[in-house]
C-alpha cells in the first residue's frame, strides 16, 4: 500500500464516522510562541481541546505536517526523522475511550476499510497510574475486547502520558506498536517487548491520548471541562509497517530520495539517511516561509542544511547532490497535489550551501587544528551543534558554557555597534 493510499484510507475511515477533514496547519505555529515548530497534530487545536467551539464541529480528522528536532542525533537509525506527517483524529468533548480504541483497532487491522495489519504482531501499552492520575483500567478493559491480555502492557508516565510544554491539555495515552521483523518475534513478554522496542523491532504506529487534564506551569492542576481524544499516527512509521520494511528509509516516502544518492558508492548509510531527512525537512520549512538565519527557526533550518552538506561531503557528493535531493522532494509523487512548495526553494538552498561550502573545507582544517568553536561559528559558519558533533566523533568534549559566554559578548558588541550606526 503506497503512502497516498494510507492517507486516503485514514481520512475516509474517520469521515465515514462523522469526522470533518481539516487541512494541515503550517509548520510555523500561529498564535503560539512557546514552540518554534508544529510538533503534533493537536498543537493547532489547543484552544478547542480546552473548550472553545471548533467551527467544523466536535469530530475532526487530518494529516498534519510536523517537525521535531529533539531527536536529531538519532536520525540515521531505522525510525527517526525530523519531518513527518501525523495522521490524527479528534474528539473535542464528544466520544472517548470506547470508540477511540475500537476505531484504532479496526483501522489498523481491517482489510477492506483499513490497513490489514496482522493483529498477532500488535502490542498495546496503557498508562499504569501515578500521583496525577489513576491506572487506566478502562482502556485496559476495552483493549481486551480486541487483544489478548498478554499483548497489553502497563507503562509509566514517561511513555504513556502526553503533554506538550508546561501549559495546556494533557492526559494518559495508549500506544500501539507493531512487530516489523521479517519472520515475526512471536508472543513477547513485557521485558522482551521493551528490548524489542529499544532495538526498533517493534515500532510505535499510533497513539491515542485521552485528554481530560490540564497542566499549568508544569503542574497537572485540574480536569478539563470536556473529555477529548487526540490521536497521532506517524505516516512514515505506519508506511514502514504496511510496506513490510524494517526502516522508514525503504518506504515509498524516502526511496525516491535515497536513490538519488545511489551513485555514490559510499556504504555510509547513516550519512545518506541524514542527507535526505534534513533536506526534506528544509524544503518543507521553506514552503512555510522559514529562511536560513542565525536565530530561532531560521537557525534550525541553517543547522539542518549545513549538517546535511557536511554529510554530502562525507559521501563525496557536492553542491549538485544537494540540489538533486531538493528536486526529488519537490517532485515527489506522494506530495503532488497535497503540498505546495516555494518556487524559490532551490535558490534559497543554493545560496545557503554555497556560502557554507566555500568555507567548509578550510573550517574543517581549522577544526582539526583545534580552533575555538566560537571562531568556527563566526568565521566559518559552523553551527555549534555541528562542531559538537564533529568533536564527539573524535571523542572530544566542547565546553559549551565558554562558547555561550563568547556568543553573549559577541551579540552585545554587535548590538551596540548597530545602535551606533543607527544614531548617525
Ligand atoms: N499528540 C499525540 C502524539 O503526538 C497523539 O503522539
Amino acid at each position: 500500500m503506497q503512502s497516498e493510499e494510507i492517507r486516503r484510507r485514514f481520512l475516509t475511515f474517520f469521515e465515514k464516522r462523522g469526522h470533518v477533514v481539516i487541512p494541515s496547519a503550517s509548520l510555523v505555529p500561529e498564535n503560539d510562541s512557546s514552540v518554534l515548530f508544529t510538533t503534533a497534530g493537536m498543537q493547532p487545536l489547543v484552544p478547542y481541546l480546552l473548550g472553545k467551539k471548533h467551527p467544523q464541529g466536535r469530530r475532526l480528522v487530518n494529516i498534519q505536517k510536523c517537525v521535531r528536532t529533539q531527536d536529531i542525533n538519532e536520525v540515521g537509525d531505522n525510525t527517526h526523522d525530523t519531518f513527518f506527517e501525523m495522521l490524527g483524529n479528534w474528539s473535542l468533548g464528544d466520544y472517548f475511550k470506547e470508540e477511540a480504541i475500537q476505531w484504532s483497532y479496526e483501522l489498523l487491522t481491517n482489510r477492506e476499510e483499513g490497513f490489514g495489519l496482522d493483529p498477532k504482531r500488535l502490542y498495546i501499552t496503557v498508562f499504569e497510574g501515578d500521583e496525577n492520575a489513576p491506572k487506566d483500567e478502562e482502556a485496559f478493559q476495552i483493549w481486551q475486547n480486541y487483544m489478548p491480555k498478554n499483548h497489553i502492557f502497563f507503562m509509566g508516565a514517561k511513555s504513556n502520558w502526553w503533554s506538550v510544554g508546561e501549559n495546556g491539555p494533557c492526559g494518559p495515552d495508549t500506544e500501539m506498536f507493531y512487530d516489523v521483523t521479517s519472520s515475526g518475534l512471536g508472543d513477547l513478554t513485557k521485558k522482551e517487548y521493551e528490548k524489542a522496542d529499544a532495538e526498533q523491532k517493534v515500532v510505535e504506529v499510533w497513539n491515542d491520548v485521552f485528554m481530560e487534564y490540564e497542566k499549568k506551569d508544569g503542574q497537572i492542576t485540574n480536569k478539563l471541562s470536556q473529555r477529548n481524544v487526540d490521536t497521532g499516527a506517524g505516516l512514515e512509521r505506519l508506511t514502514m509497517a504496511l510496506q513490510k520494511k524494517n526502516n522508514i528509509f525503504n518506504t515509498d516516502l524516502f526511496i525516491s530520495l535515497i536513490s538519488v544518492l545511489d551513485k555514490f558508492t559510499s556504504d555510509n548509510i547513516r550519512s545518506k539517511r541524514i542527507i535526505v531527512d534534513h533536506i526534506r525537512t528544509s524544503v518543507f520549512m521553506i514552503a512555510d516561509g522559514v529562511l536560513p538565519s542565525n536565530t530561532g527557526r531560521g537557525y534550525i533550518l541553517r543547522r539542518l542544511l549545513r549538517r546535511a552538506y557536511v554529510h554530502v561531503r562525507k559521501i563525496e557528493g557536492d553542491f549538485k547532490t544537494v540540489i538533486s535531493v531538493v528536486n526529488a522532494v519537490v517532485s515527489h509523487e506522494s506530495y503532488k497535489g497535497l503540498y505546495a512548495f516555494n518556487s524559490e526553494t532551490e535558490e534559497i538552498i543554493s545560496m545557503e550551501i554555497s556560502k557554507f561550502g566555500k568555507t567548509l573545507e578550510s573550517g574543517l582544517k581549522q577544526f582539526d587544528k583545534g580552533v575555538d568553536p566560537f571562531i568556527l561559528f563566526t568565521s566559518y559558519g559552523f553551527p555549534i551543534e555541528l562542531t559538537e558533533e564533529l568533536a564527539r566523533e573524535k571523542g572530544i568534549t566542547i565546553n559549551r558554557a565558554v562558547f555561550d559566554k563568547e556568543m553573549r559578548k559577541h551579540r552585545t558588541l554587535s548590538r551596540s555597534g548597530g545602535e551606533r550606526k543607527f544614531k548617525r
